[in-house]
This record gives C-alpha cells, sequence and structure tokens, in this order.
C-alpha cells in the first residue's frame, strides 16, 4: 500500500471498503458477450459502469451506441495543453463454464484469502475500476488532475470487439489522445512487478470434415467408410512436426529472430521450463525446441486445437462410423506476422492436406494484430516508473502470449502508443474457474494509476 498519511494512499486507505462493495456489485452482473442469453446483463452492464464513471467525476459520461454492445464513454479535460491519457478495458467476460469447478458461484463475488474471487475479477472488471478510481482520487482529494483522462470501456473485447472498427471511425476525433492507458494483462509474478510491451496477435478457425452422406453402423462399413475423426486427427497431426514447430509454408517466414540482449534478459528472470509446468499444473511442456519458455510465450508464432467433437461421446458405447468432425483450431502470431497471410496460408494447407475421401468446410472467425510497444517512448518510462513506485520493487519490461485485437487498431487509427499496464498474476485464472484477483494488487493499482499520470505530466509529453 502507498504512504497512508499522502495522497493517493490516504484517499485509498479511507475507501478502500466501499471500492471492494462496488467491484462485488460490477462483478455480480453476468456480462457475458458471447452468449447471446447474457445481452441484457451485457447492456445492465454498461448501465452500472456508466454510473460509476459519473460518481468517480468523469463528465460527459455516455454509453455510446455500436452496431453490439455500448461503449461506456466519459472524460476529464483539465486544460487542453496537458497530455491527454486514454483508458481502454472492457466489461464483457467469458463464460464461467464448468460451473461445477466454482468453489463459490461465479457471479457471486466472494472474499477469500485476500482476493476476489468472480468471472471478470481480473479480466478485466477489477482492473478498470482501479482506473476509475485513480481518477476519483484526483477529483475527491481536490488534488489537481495532472493530465486529460479520457476512458473507453468496451463490452465485446471476448468476441474479439466485432463493432470496434466501426465505433472507432465514428468516434476518432473524441478519442484522440497522446497515449493509451491498458490494464488487461499480468505481471511477471508476485514479487516481480512488470509492464508489458508486446501481445500475441490471433487467427481463429473452425474446420470440419463429412465422410459419408449419413452416420453408418461401424460393423457393417468399418474399413473402407471414411471416418471424419480420424481424418481430422491425421490432418490436424500434421499441423506441427515432432519438435513442435508449425509445419504451414510460409508461417514463419515474417517472425523476426528474437536480439540476443532480450534472450539474455529472459535468461535472467526467474521462470523456467520447469516453474512454468508447476503454475500451469502440467507434468511437462510439449513447447518448441531451442526456445526458453518465455520466449516461446512472447515471442514465437504458435498454433493449438482449442476444441474437437465429433462422433459417439455418451456413457457406454456405441458401434458408429461418424458423419462428420470439426475441430477449432487458433494461431498467435508475433511482432510483424500478417493475420491475413497467416489465414490464408493455414487455409491453402488444410484444403491442400484433407485426405481425398472428405469434404471439407471451414470457417474463419476472428483476428487480431500482433502489439508491440518502442521500450524508449517516455510514456513507457513513466510506466515503468509508475509501477516500481506502487508495487515497491524495480518493474522490468516484459512480453505477453495474450493478446488484445483492438490494440493494433487503437495504435494505428489515433496513432498513439499503448502503456500495457496489468495489475493482476498469471495465476489468477482469467477464463478459468476460480478467477480471481488480489485486493492488494487492486490497490496498488489505483497507486499505479495516479503515479503513471503524474508521471507522464513529469515526462517530455507534456512538454
Ligand atoms: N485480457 C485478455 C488478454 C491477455 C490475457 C493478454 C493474458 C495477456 C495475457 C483478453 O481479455 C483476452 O482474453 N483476449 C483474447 C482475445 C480473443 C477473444 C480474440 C485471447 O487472448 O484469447
Ligand atoms: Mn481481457
Ligand atoms: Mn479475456
Amino acid at each position: 500500500m502507498p504512504k497512508i498519511n499522502q495522497f493517493p494512499g490516504a484517499y485509498i486507505a479511507e475507501n478502500q471498503d466501499r471500492f471492494v462493495d462496488e467491484m462485488k456489485q460490477l462483478l455480480a452482473i453476468p456480462s457475458v458477450s458471447t452468449l447471446p442469453d447474457h445481452a441484457a446483463d451485457c447492456i445492465a452492464c454498461a448501465t452500472f459502469v456508466a454510473n460509476l464513471l459519473v460518481s468517480a467525476g468523469f463528465q460527459n459520461v455516455s454509453e455510446l451506441p455500436t452496431k453490439g454492445m455500448p461503449v461506456v464513454y466519459g472524460d476529464l479535460i483539465t486544460d487542453p495543453k496537458l497530455p491527454t491519457v486514454l483508458i481502454y478495458g472492457h466489461y464483457d467476460v467469458q463464460p464461467a463454464d464448468p460451473l461445477d469447478l466454482w468453489e463459490t458461484p461465479p457471479f457471486r463475488p466472494t472474499i477469500r484469502d485476500g482476493h476476489i474471487y468472480a468471472r471478470g475479477a481480473s479480466d478485466d472488471k477489477g482492473q478498470i475500476l482501479a482506473h476509475i478510481k485513480a481518477v476519483e482520487a484526483f477529483v475527491k482529494s481536490g488534488e489537481p488532475l495532472p493530465v486529460n483522462v479520457k476512458i473507453i470501456i468496451e463490452g465485446e473485447e471476448e468476441i474479439s470487439s466485432p463493432s470496434f472498427s466501426d465505433f472507432l471511425a465514428q468516434n476518432r476525433e473524441r478519442l484522440q489522445a497522446d497515449v493509451c492507458l491498458v490494464s488487461d494483462t499480468p505481471m511477471l509474478s508476485a514479487d516481480q512487478p512488470s509492464l508489458c510491451t508486446s501481445l500475441r496477435g490471433i487467427v481463429y478457425f473452425e474446420i470440419k470434415l463429412i465422410g459419408a452422406s449419413t452416420d453408418l453402423h461401424s460393423g457393417q462399413n468399418g474399413g473402407p467408410a471414411p471416418n471424419p475423426i480420424q481424418g481430422l486427427a491425421q490432418l490436424i497431426n500434421q499441423l506441427k512436426n515432432e519438435q513442435n514447430h508449425v509445419t504451414i509454408p510460409g508461417f514463419y517466414d515474417d517472425v523476426l529472430p528474437i536480439p540476443p540482449q532480450t534472450r539474455s534478459s529472459i535468461e535472467a528472470l526467474p521462470v523456467n521450463a520447469q516453474t512454468f509446468a508447476t503454475q500451469i499444473g502440467a507434468q511437462g511442456l510439449t513447447g518448441e525446441s531451442g526456445f526458453h519458455v518465455l520466449e516461446q510465450l512472447w515471442y514465437r508464432p504458435t498454433l493449438d486445437c482449442n476444441g474437437i467433437w465429433g462422433g459417439f461421446t455418451g456413457i457406454g458405447s456405441k458401434t458408429v462410423i461418424p458423419s462428420e468432425a470439426s475441430a477449432k483450431i487458433s494461431m498467435r502470431l508475433v511482432r510483424n506476422q500478417d493475420p491475413q497471410k497467416i489465414a490464408t496460408a493455414f487455409r491453402s494447407y488444410i484444403q491442400a492436406n484433407v485426405p481425398p475421401a472428405f469434404k471439407l468446410e471451414i470457417k474463419e472467425f476472428h483476428s487480431g494484430a500482433p502489439v508491440g510497444v518502442d521500450a524508449d517512448h517516455p510514456a513507457v518510462k513513466a510506466g515503468l516508473a509508475a509501477v516500481t513506485k506502487a508495487f515497491h520493487k524495480q518493474a522490468i519490461l516484459q512480453g505477453e502470449g495474450g493478446s488484445i485485437p483492438i490494440i493494433k487498431l487503437l495504435e494505428s487509427e489515433l496513432n498513439i502508443p499503448t502503456i500495457l499496464m496489468g495489475f493482476n498474476l498469471p495465476n489468477d485464472a482469467i477464463h478459468a474457474p476460480n478467477e480471481r484477483f488480489s485486493l492488494e494488487r487492486f490497490l496498488n493499482g489505483i497507486a499505479a494509476s495516479v503515479y503513471f499520470m503524474q508521471f507522464l505530466s513529469q515526462s517530455e509529453l507534456a512538454e
């Protein structure tokens, strides 16, 4: 915690119980963007967030319509000459299933061992609340806000922000800023604060193989009849070789070598194959040989099958050759790779390798470009200093393996850099049962946001 007799420590200490209450209310709204049944919850969540902005002291608060879920907007412009920070976050969450693996229900936020447990606690509701409370701390303490602040909180990040590019095009003027601030990533570890400078991109497909026109008796037809589950398994198996390199021609063409300096700074971090396996609770790893686990996660592209189904999966046995089988396959991309180029390469490779007895159907979902932030930008230095001060230890720069598809769009449309200042930890179980966020990290996050605005106002950007 920051010093409680100082700003913002005093305000945070006096109001932390209310902050946690508000977080509980926010987390109780099941704003699952991918489930049509929860559309009304998403809209209710937008309104709840808008009210939080109003009571924090934001002006011009509105729920801006998009062709999907509204984007909540607010600003606080103190002096047009000051640098402007655009805070981005998302109020939508992933589905909570499997429900039976939650110790307490996902939308009944519960405090245990210093953490708040609920879907969205870390990704991303708890983190956006930290920034809202940082602005509130300035306003309510009567401390002059040293920058202009604009905030956008969208409701479709977890479905790849399908409405966001149109929204950006229509609101470019309103969103003008000098830097974008995002808290939607984890730090390296509990005792190593960090600021993130890269995210992977993503392309996502569903493929279906169809054999016979109907399910078949496996005795009457087995042998000559094409089995789409096995055809699909063969196809998927051909996507990676024994070294776990992706075999799609051209897949690595645009991937840049990892600079020796980056390699050695990764070697110095307290993470290796063993600690990573322990962290995820696996007995071994299957990554690309020749690369450190953090190089694999942050700076190497990869391909994963995210789901596979077909045939009989009920209790007992059924002798059947299914007519069709499907799989979801996604690829994480790194800096300099082009999602469209990779998508095309994937399609051609799949088409060329489907065993001839099967009809192929291929569906492309969302994609997002990778992100790389210039580590020498003054806003990165302000971010690093802010995290260092709030978390009481020299922060380091790191990469991340996840994706936030709109960041590249924000960067190129508004021509501003993004500061990825996440406060949660890798084991906070985002997208999984028992997602959580540490209350101490939440409060430190409020302080980090305050310090960022202060350091930014003292940086070259303010000149
Ligand atoms: N907050 C995550 C992104 C993230 C997670 C970054 C972990 C770094 C580390 C975000 O909400 C997310 O889940 N993104 C999706 C994007 C997808 C739905 C297009 C992802 O990465 O799978
Ligand atoms: Mn997120
Ligand atoms: Mn997410």
